[in-house]
């Protein structure tokens, strides 16, 4: 049997050119100007799997104090290079969501977008990721995570991005959401489907007191 593709093996073979194809420019204005209705003015935010940087980038030249973390490693060093060719100060670094080498209490938000929380099939990990995002949020910050809206959860062992043969992928209902965070005994928090950048999106925002 073939083991299935990494998140890393997946994306380092189709590179950030076909990713950022993937989104047109006018669809992340949207998105970020959901997010920053969101974000409290200039606060510090960590971009959970942020991919080449499509929201750490222009964040920082709002002037928001961003660092950002992503498994696959092309998109870190297209990300720093952007960033340098910005004159952006933005800590880029190669890591697994699952285990932050950041301190508790670091960020007043953590932000994980575009389905990146799907890509972690299994729901232990799913599980230990919330943890995390809670354990780095500091007291009154907010996390983000987006997926798209499913109508039955689970697992996707076959999962085709753009006609490849992806990762798994675990898709989420408002009500397996809801059980995520239970089992991760989080109590802050909100699951609900929104329009965010003109697509209907399951959103789950953490709130730390
Ligand atoms: C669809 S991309 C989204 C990137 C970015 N959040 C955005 O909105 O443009 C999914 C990202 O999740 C990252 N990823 C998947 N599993 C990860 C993990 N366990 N830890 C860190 N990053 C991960 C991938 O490398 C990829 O960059």
């Amino acid at each position: 049997m073939v083991a299935a593709k990494t998140p890393k093996e997946f994306y380092t073979e189709l590179g950030d050119e076909w990713l950022s194809r993937r989104k047109s420019s006018v669809q992340t204005e949207k998105e970020l100007a959901y997010l920053t209705g969101l974000l409290k003015k200039g606060c510090k935010i960590l971009d959970l799997a942020c991919g080449y940087g499509r929201f750490a980038i222009p964040l920082a030249a709002m002037g928001y104090n961003v660092e950002g973390i992503d498994i696959t490693p092309i998109f870190i060093e297209k990300a720093i290079d952007e960033a340098k060719k910005r004159n952006l100060n933005i800590e880029f670094s190669v890591g697994d969501m699952k285990r932050l080498h950041y301190p508790d209490n670091s960020f007043d938000s953590v932000i994980c977008m575009w389905n990146a929380f799907s890509e972690l099939s299994q729901e232990q990990d799913q599980v230990r990721v919330i943890v995390e995002i809670y354990r780095v949020l500091k007291s009154n910050g907010m996390g983000i995570v987006e997926v798209r809206n499913h109508r039955s959860s689970g697992l996707i062992k076959e999962n085709f991005i753009d006609g490849y043969e992806a990762m798994p992928s675990y898709n989420h209902t408002r009500g397996s959401m809801k059980r995520l965070m239970k089992l991760s005994g989080v109590d802050g928090y909100k699951v609900f489907i929104d329009n965010f950048g003109g697509r209907n999106r399951l959103l789950l925002e953490i709130i730390k007191p």
